[in-house]
């Protein structure tokens, strides 16, 4: 048995310690947001929030956050209007969608750190997670709007 915080909420997880934390997310817990792309830290559409870093959820393990507080896309905000998360939607930025989730939690976790940075600060910082859409113009200007929005 786990504890761990979702979203604000304390859960206990009956499962083995090796069990992925995308896994426990989508599966044990319904939250749908965070999703399975690669499995393997190489595309980043599982990326939640871990004590506030942007994390793999795919590679880590329910053992990993023991006690942890973890936050997905369905926590980021009580209504869905973190300043990104509008931004988003002025820009347009999703084509398929599949990625935009995990895109928007590196995004957040980035200005957590640096609540203004550069174009070039925010291509690195969102290097880790890929869109098969091809959208990163437009992810790069929704983050640039957040930051002159928040
Ligand atoms: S599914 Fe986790 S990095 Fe691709
Ligand atoms: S919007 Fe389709 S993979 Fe990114």
């Amino acid at each position: 048995m786990a504890r761990l915080t979702i979203n604000g909420a304390p859960v206990e997880i009956d499962a083995p310690a090796d069990t992925p934390l995308l896994i426990v997310i989508r599966e044990h817990l319904g939250l749908t947001g965070s999703k399975y792309g690669c499995g393997a830290a190489m595309c980043g559409s599982c990326t939640v929030h871990v004590d506030g870093a942007a994390t793999y959820a795919c590679i880590t393990t329910l053992g990993d956050v023991e006690g942890a507080e973890i936050v997905t896309i369905e926590g980021l905000s009580p209504g869905g209007d973190h300043p990104l998360q509008r931004a988003w939607i002025a820009e347009q930025a999703p084509q398929c969608g599949y990625c935009q989730s995990g895109q928007i939690m590196r995004a957040a976790a980035l200005l957590n750190e640096n609540p203004n940075p550069s174009r070039d600060e925010i291509v690195d910082a969102m290097s880790g997670n890929l869109c098969r859409c091809g959208t990163y113009a437009r992810i790069v200007r929704a983050i640039q709007r957040a930051t002159q929005e928040a």
